[in-house]
Order: structure tokens, then C-alpha cells, then sequence
């Protein structure tokens, strides 16, 4: 933890898409929680007034999680709006007015990244930055020398230690709970390693497709858009050592340590698939040659995992929406004539319910000496959680904890690895909305035992 509670929180994009779905509704959460009590500067060019804003914090948050009056009268109290151009001094001088005597003011720029370096500027020059953080959306550039650029950016004016790159993921109990689960128990430590482990994967299947962010996803592609943030995360957290202190820098070297140890994917090691049906999307390019799947392989080259396969596959119109990862373990000499044991697996769901699973061969109780593969449940949660990752975000920034931010060093190695892929052109195979990806996923990057196609029940 780095310092005391912020004392303001301007947010940028007040009118948009992610302060309507997410960052008012995390707000009102926040002030029910009693941790929110300090000025919300909404800014903006819409030409709105305050009233307008309140307007629409109510119409969002009615619609996403429901009003309580009490704690929305509160948020409505603290609510400030400033409307102005993002270019002209003017609208910092507002800024800086409304921030009154506020000393450790929050900027968090819900905006696109091309408008970073302006804003951050601007902010500067208008006496807004001094003792002041900055939160960050994704998505952090779009290859490796962008994000440089936009790390150059933000250090002209703030210290590491103020930006908070956010990374919704990270927000997710689950994603975190991998880390608490992994080194709070003895158990798993055995067989983590590559001794043990056959091969890791890690999913991220959606079933619906672009949902009219059709003109946003035809310039990122599911690469860019949750496998080199999302999924590298959960990788991480997955294959990082123990960390030596439970401090924000000590988790989070370790994690930078693991995408150190990742070499540069391949092309051979990826197959990229478009969903039928994709081009005609509004804001597609109608010969796009953008995935909206892709299934990898790379290897973490430490002590601990040189040699295992990590795989992962994301995609959108999959069959089912579920984030999983399956870690197999090797199988066992076989004894029993009768019996091939298919090898124990955990497994780790984040979404839609939260699931710690230990697969494992059993003795059928109908037959002599004849396996049947079981679970044996760790935990099993339903999928609403407590704190949205938003909330939990928000307010961990505000209060200096910079632990489930993505850092400087972890971004660049995390381009590194998916750069010269997103070089090469390679093709984009066509597939069937409401399949798991074009069919030379299983000839080309297939884990040994298969893919587990994920199932969701009720
Ligand atoms: C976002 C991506 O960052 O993450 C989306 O832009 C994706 O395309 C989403 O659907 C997945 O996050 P969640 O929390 O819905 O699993």
C-alpha cells in the first residue's frame, strides 16, 4: 500500500459506454460500502449539465444492479460535472476549480488511449497532478512500441508508483483466489511443477459474438483484446513462484518473472479463426481479416515448468461463456490390465460459477477393477460475486494498492510475447457460430488428451 486515500476521483468519460456499464454502478457500491465520501468529478464534451449526468447515473445503475436510494442521494450529493473539449485549457481550469482543497485527487481516464497523452499533459499544466494517481483502461497500446509510447507518456508526469493500469481480471476473486488457493496449501505444491504436470489450458469461451463493438473489435482481434491482458494474467498467477512478502511489488515481480520466462509465441503455435457471419457486423470491415478466436501454445522456460505446454483459447460465439483452466497431470503406470487411469487434473473455473476441482480415477462400483473418472470438489461458489471488479479496482486505487494493476515492466514483457504474431499474417480460418473454433485448432495447437470442451449446467 502506497500512501493515504485519495481525496477526489475526476473520471474522464463520464458520458460514455464503461462509466454507464461499469463505473457508475461500482460508485454507488462504493458509497453503500461507506468507502466513498469525496468529490466524483465526472468530465466530458457532450454538452450535459450535472443534472444530466445524475440522469444518467440513475438510469445505469437502475438497469445494472438496482437502486438504493439511500446510497445513490449520497453519490448524486457528490457528483460534479465538467463539460468541456479535452484539448482546451479551459476545461482543466474548471478541473482544477471544482477540485477545490482537495489534495490526492484520482484521475482515471475512461478514454481512448490516444487521448492519454493530452489529458495527462493538460492535467499538469493546470496544477492537477501534484500528489495525484492515475488509473488507466485498457486497452494498454496495441503492440509492444505503443505501449512503450504510452508508458513515456504517463512517466513524464507520474511516478510508477501513482498509475494504476487496470486489467479487469485481475479485479476477479477468482483470478486472485488462484494465488491464495495456490500457496495456502501444501497439497498443490507436490505436483506444480514439471515433473508432475503434462500440460496446462486456460479458455475463455463467450458465446456471443461482438455485440455491436463490432468498429472496436475489428481493430483489436481476441489477441489483443483478452489473451495478452486477461489470460496472461491468469497464466501468471497460475505458473508465478511464491512471492516472498504479500506487498504489491513483491506479488507483482513475481508475476513480471514468469512473462520473463515466456519466449515469443510462434506462428506455427497459433491458429486464428473468424466466426461466420462476423463481416456483416456493423463496423467490420466486410474482407476483415481479424480473429475473433484464437488457440495458442508457448512455454514458460523456468526451473520450475520448461517443457510443459501452455495453451490457450479464447473466442467469441463459442458454444458456451466460461473462463476454465485445466492443469493434467501425468498419468500413472498402469497395474491394473483392466484399467487405464485417464491422470488427475485440477481444475479452476472463474466464471459463470467459481469451481476448485481434483480429477481423479476411482474404482466402478459395479466392476472388478475398472476406472471411473470423478471429481472431488474443492469449492464450488454461484457466480455472483460480493465486490464487482470494478468496485474492488476503483477502490483499491483510491486507496494507493497498486497490487492487482498490470505494472510497466508487465505490460512490455507481456507485448513481447504476442508481437511477432501479430506481425506475421498468418490465415484466419473460418468457423461456425456456436462451435469450438475452425478444425485446425485440432490438427495444429491441440494439448495432449485434447481440448476440454467446456460445459455449463444450471
Ligand atoms: C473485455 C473484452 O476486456 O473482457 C471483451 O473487451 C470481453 O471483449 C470481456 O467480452 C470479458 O470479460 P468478462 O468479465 O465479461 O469475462
Amino acid at each position: 500500500m502506497n500512501g493515504l486515500h485519495s481525496d477526489a476521483l475526476v473520471f474522464f468519460g463520464a458520458t460514455g459506454d464503461l462509466a454507464y456499464k461499469k463505473i457508475f454502478p461500482s460508485l454507488q457500491a462504493m458509497v453503500k460500502r461507506g468507502n466513498l465520501n469525496v468529490p466524483v468529478i465526472g468530465v466530458a464534451k457532450s454538452g450535459w449539465t450535472l443534472e444530466q449526468l445524475r440522469a444518467r447515473a440513475r438510469e445505469s445503475i437502475e438497469k445494472h444492479v438496482g437502486l438504493d436510494a439511500a446510497a445513490f442521494d449520497t453519490l448524486s450529493g457528490l457528483l460534479r460535472y465538467v463539460d468541456g473539449d479535452y484539448n482546451d485549457a479551459a476545461t482543466y481550469q474548471a478541473i482544477r476549480k471544482e477540485l477545490g482543497e482537495a489534495l490526492r485527487p484520482v484521475h482515471y481516464l475512461a478514454i481512448p488511449p490516444a487521448l492519454f497523452g493530452t489529458v495527462v499533459e493538460q492535467l499538469a499544466r493546470a496544477g492537477c497532478t501534484n500528489g495525484a494517481r492515475v488509473i488507466v483502461e485498457k486497452p494498454f497500446g496495441r503492440d509492444l512500441p505503443s505501449a512503450q509510447e504510452l508508458n513515456h507518456i504517463l512517466r513524464k508526469t507520474f511516478t510508477e508508483e501513482t498509475i494504476f493500469r487496470i486489467d479487469h481480471y485481475l479485479g476477479k476473486r477468482p483470478v486472485h483466489n488462484m494465488v491464495f488457493f495456490r500457496f495456502t496449501n501444501a497439497l498443490l505444491e507436490a505436483f506444480w511443477n514439471r515433473t508432475h504436470v503434462e500440460s496446462v489450458q486456460i479458455t475463455l469461451a463467450e458465446s456471443f459474438g461482438v455485440q455491436g463493438r463490432g468498429a472496436f473489435y475489428d481493430q483489436v482481434g481476441t489477441i489483443r483484446d483478452v489473451v495478452q491482458n486477461h489470460l496472461f494474467q491468469v497464466l501468471t498467477n497460475l505458473a508465478m513462484e511464491p512471492p516472498v512478502r504479500t506487498d504489491s511489488e513483491s506479488m507483482r515481480d513475481e508475476k513480471v518473472k514468469v512473462l520473463k520466462a515466456i519466449p515469443p509465441i510462434e506462428a506455427t503455435n497459433l491458429v486464428r479463426g473468424q466466426f461466420r457471419g462476423y463481416r456483416t457486423e456493423a463496423g467490420v470491415a466486410q474482407d476483415s481479416q481479424v480473429e475473433t478466436f484464437a488457440a495458442l501454445r508457448l512455454e514458460v522456460n523456468s526451473w520450475r515448468w520448461q517443457g510443459v505446454p501452455f495453451y490457450i483459447r479464447a473466442g467469441k460465439s463459442l458454444p458456451v461463456t466460461c473462463t476454465e483452466v485445466l492443469v493434467r497431470l501425468r498419468r500413472p503406470p498402469t497395474v491394473f490390465p483392466t484399467c487405464n487411469p485417464e491422470g488427475n487434473y485440477f481444475r479452476f473455473r472463474v466464471s459463470p460459477d467459481i469451481t476448485g476441482a481434483f480429477g481423479v480415477t476411482v474404482n466402478d462400483p459395479k466392476e472388478k477393477m475398472v476406472g471411473q473418472q470423478i471429481e472431488l470438489l474443492a469449492s464450488r461458489y454461484p457466480s455472483v460475486e460480493q465486490v464487482d471488479a470494478y468496485e474492488r479496482l476503483l477502490d483499491d486505487a483510491m486507496q494507493g494498492d497498486a497490487t492487482l494493476f498490470a505494472r510497466e515492466d508487465y505490460v512490455e514483457e507481456a507485448w513481447r510475447i504476442v508481437d511477432p504474431v501479430l506481425k506475421a499474417t498468418t490465415p484466419v480460418y473460418e468457423y461456425e457460430p456456436g462451435t469450438w473454433g475452425p478444425a485446425e485448432v485440432d490438427q495444429r495447437v491441440v494439448p495432449p488428451g485434447g481440448w476440454q470442451n467446456l460445459v455449463v449446467t444450471g
